[in-house]
């Protein structure tokens, strides 16, 4: 685990070089990297995380990466986009043109591809000037990291360097949008949201899975963000069921937390309480380092949705019934 600096940096690129796995910071989670154009290295990735050959990997570049290099064919409100809304939280799925190996996409014929703003994520993109294939820094299945010692809590000593940039504001992983439509189509919510990409392109679509249908983004059909304890998840409207579960767990003897807003919590007494802050971007940013927290001191979390679910709470809802469903 070592601060992002000269000699950090220069280990970073020795080590993609050599096709092993380097762990950066990015504005949404931690991300687990490898050489874009390397097989073993991109295979090493699904390896070491455990995860499931057939979903594919975001491509991380610096911002002046010339991106035709690897993708063709960009809509022109893919270019609006870009210019709204990059360097940030937003990965774009375009045609791929081949560049980088396969594994990446898991053999489609398209590449996601990802311009972080966290300036430890470009000074890192920039230093090793290729492009940075690379998942959430977590063991698969498990939830996503927002500090370096959580990388680190997943693999221990498997992976050779952590870049620690501190925690991570956004909390949620990126938004992916399919641009190779004539509409831009978002595959899994996040920071910036449907309204805000419509706002840009005019339209936008959301993926809804439909029974037998091909996946369009694989990750999707997985369980995820899953903490290593018993959990429960209540709309807003059966908080007090919530209250009765936490004092059912009690009375077995069982160590219960509430993992709610701020505005729920007001209404929760005494309980134990996971807090997930006041607004939508706090309680993204906020969301897996209480989950983590959870897995470590309570036999059960017992999650309340918010009141509010549109805007960012789209992105959050969609990883908090993941997790806690
Ligand atoms: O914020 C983020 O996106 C973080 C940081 C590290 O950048 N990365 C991340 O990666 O969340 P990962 O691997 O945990 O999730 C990647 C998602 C998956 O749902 C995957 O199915 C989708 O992106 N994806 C990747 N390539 C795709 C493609 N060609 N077409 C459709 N979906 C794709
Ligand atoms: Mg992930």
């Amino acid at each position: 685990m070592l601060p992002v600096d000269g000699r950090s940096l220069s280990l970073a690129k020795k080590i993609l070089s050599e096709g092993r796995l380097v762990a950066f910071p990015t504005e949404t989670v931690y991300g687990l990297g490898a050489d874009a154009f390397n097989d073993s290295a991109v295979s090493l990735i699904y390896r070491t995380k455990g995860r499931p050959s057939d979903n594919p990997l975001i491509v991380h570049l610096h911002k002046d990466y010339d991106i035709s290099r690897l993708v063709d064919g960009i809509p022109d409100y893919a270019r609006a986009l870009s210019a709204a809304f990059l360097p940030g939280p937003l990965t774009m799925v375009y045609k791929s043109r081949g560049a980088v190996c396969p594994a990446v996409s898991c053999g489609l014929d398209t590449l996601a591809v990802r311009i972080p703003s966290h300036p430890c994520a470009q000074a890192f993109l920039k230093y090793v000037d290729i492009p940075v294939a690379a998942p959430s820094a977590n063991i698969s299945k498990h939830v996503s990291p927002v500090t370096a010692g959580h990388v680190y809590d997943d693999f221990k000593g498997k992976i050779e360097l952590i870049l620690d940039g501190g925690k991570c504001s956004g909390g949620i992983e990126s938004t992916v949008l399919d641009c190779t439509g004539k509409v831009p189509c978002v595959l899994r919510s996040g920071l910036v949201t449907r309204d805000m990409i419509a706002q840009v392109a005019g339209e936008c679509d959301e993926y809804i899975m439909k029974d037998g249908e091909r996946v369009r983004s694989p990750g999707m059909k997985y369980k995820h963000y899953s903490p290593r304890c018993k959990t429960a998840l209540f709309a807003y409207a059966d908080r007090m069921q919530a209250l009765r579960l936490y004092r059912e767990c009690d009375c077995r003897g069982e160590r219960a937390y509430i993992m709610c807003d701020r505005q729920t919590a007001a209404d929760m007494g005494d309980a134990r309480i996971l807090d997930l802050g006041g607004d939508e971007r706090e309680v993204a940013a906020n969301l897996y380092d209480r989950l983590r927290e959870g897995e470590r001191v309570a036999d059960m979390i017992i999650a309340v949705a918010p009141l509010k679910q549109d805007g960012v709470m789209v992105g959050v809802m969609n990883r908090l019934t993941k997790a806690c469903g």
